[in-house]
């Protein structure tokens, strides 16, 4: 067929992923984590991820191959995740990806990780349609995106400028003495608290603030506003469960409504969610409320391809393939700023 069969490789945090398109559908999404390793840091460890994505690549690449069906020689191109991302963690996949096409003498892309995101939501066999505002949010960013073309018209409205909203779920859960990674732990704690039983800060999200400073989102005054509550109250006894309620309560709350302002000023009326911190039942609950409210349309691809992926990276380079963009000069590095 001429849908383009394509490879993807994603090493840019703690999830060494790879998967294989063709066009639009999914044939394979492999993923080797290291996640357990970074337990006992409590966060994710740029050395540790790097050095398991050197032992997890080949075998990942293996078994992908094994699954799709496919043989490597049957490729039409290679996709790898440049950026943004951990500098050490990137360069692991951009150095295999660069191997694998040379060796293949295939055309490699080179393509951004948070477009991928986005891309993700082509491999659910639903219709996509654009603008969309995106919201990202894992352990490694918070982005606000404006999507009025995935190929060629991909805006940054905001992002984190401390912590990623995974980050202060995981930061938080270690304050309140639960285990990593954090998100998960909230949300299970939370399930029995009162979210209005502490009302904590909602970080740049008055009007003012979305209306200067564009969508940007700061997590740290929340992070430290819980710890002073908990030092505080230490003396006499901290329900966690309502502390973990009302953390998470102020989380979902300044990403809800900062992507619905959004939709608003840019007359968007779909929202797609993507990341690892979708998983949480809470921001998938009020986002869906919110903007039903709002009549904004929310997307939610499975969360196999909200996480980190290697898939959601083929399919952005199967789309680049079909929008004639030509393939990446084998000259790129890693760059872990990358813009969009
Ligand atoms: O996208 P992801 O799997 O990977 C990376 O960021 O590398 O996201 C992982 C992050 C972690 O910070 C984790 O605590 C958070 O997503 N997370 C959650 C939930 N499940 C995972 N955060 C809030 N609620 C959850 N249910
Ligand atoms: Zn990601």
């Amino acid at each position: 067929r001429d849908e383009p069969l394509v490879l993807g490789i994603e090493t840019s945090c703690d999830e060494t992923g790879i998967g294989i398109v063709r066009g639009r559908t999914l044939l394979s999404n492999t993923i080797a984590s290291s996640m357990d390793e970074h337990a006992r840091y409590g966060g994710v460890v740029p050395e540790v991820a790097a050095r398991a994505h050197l032992e997890a690549l080949q075998p990942a690449i293996e078994a992908a191959v094994a699954d799709a069906g496919i043989r490597l020689e049957d490729l039409d191109a290679v996709a790898v995740t440049s950026g943004p991302g951990l500098a050490g963690a990137l360069m692991v996949g951009v150095g295999a990806a660069k191997a694998l096409a040379v060796s293949l003498d295939k055309p490699l892309y080179a393509v951004n990780h948070l477009v991928g995101h986005i891309a993700a939501d082509l491999l659910t066999g639903e219709e996509v349609e654009y603008p969309t505002v995106a919201l990202l949010v894992s352990g490694g960013h918070t982005s606000l995106l404006l999507v009025r073309d995935l190929v060629s018209d991909v805006e940054m409205l905001g992002e984190t400028m401390d912590d990623a909203a995974g980050e202060a779920f995981d930061k938080i859960a270690r304050i309140l003495g639960l285990p990593y990674p954090g998100g998960p732990e909230i949300d299970r704690v939370a399930a029995t608290g009162n979210p209005e039983a502490i009302r904590f800060p909602r970080g740049l999200s008055r009007a003012s603030d979305m209306a200067t400073r564009r969508y940007d989102f700061s997590f740290s005054g929340l992070k430290t506003a819980v710890a002073r509550w908990v030092e505080q109250h230490e003396a006499d006894g901290v329900d966690i469960a309502d502390v973990a309620a009302s953390f998470r309560e102020a989380v979902v709350d300044v990403l809800v409504t900062k992507a619905l302002d959004a939709c608003a000023r840019h007359d968007v009326p779909r929202l797609l969610l993507g990341g690892g911190v979708i998983a949480n039942r809470r921001l998938r609950d009020v986002a869906l409320e919110r903007a039903a409210a709002a009549g904004v349309a929310v997307r939610i691809p499975p969360l196999s391809l909200c996480t980190d992926n290697g898939a959601m990276i083929a399919a952005l380079a199967s789309e680049l393939i079909r929008g004639g963009r030509p393939a990446s000069t084998l000259d790129f590095g890693a760059d872990s700023t990358l813009p969009v």
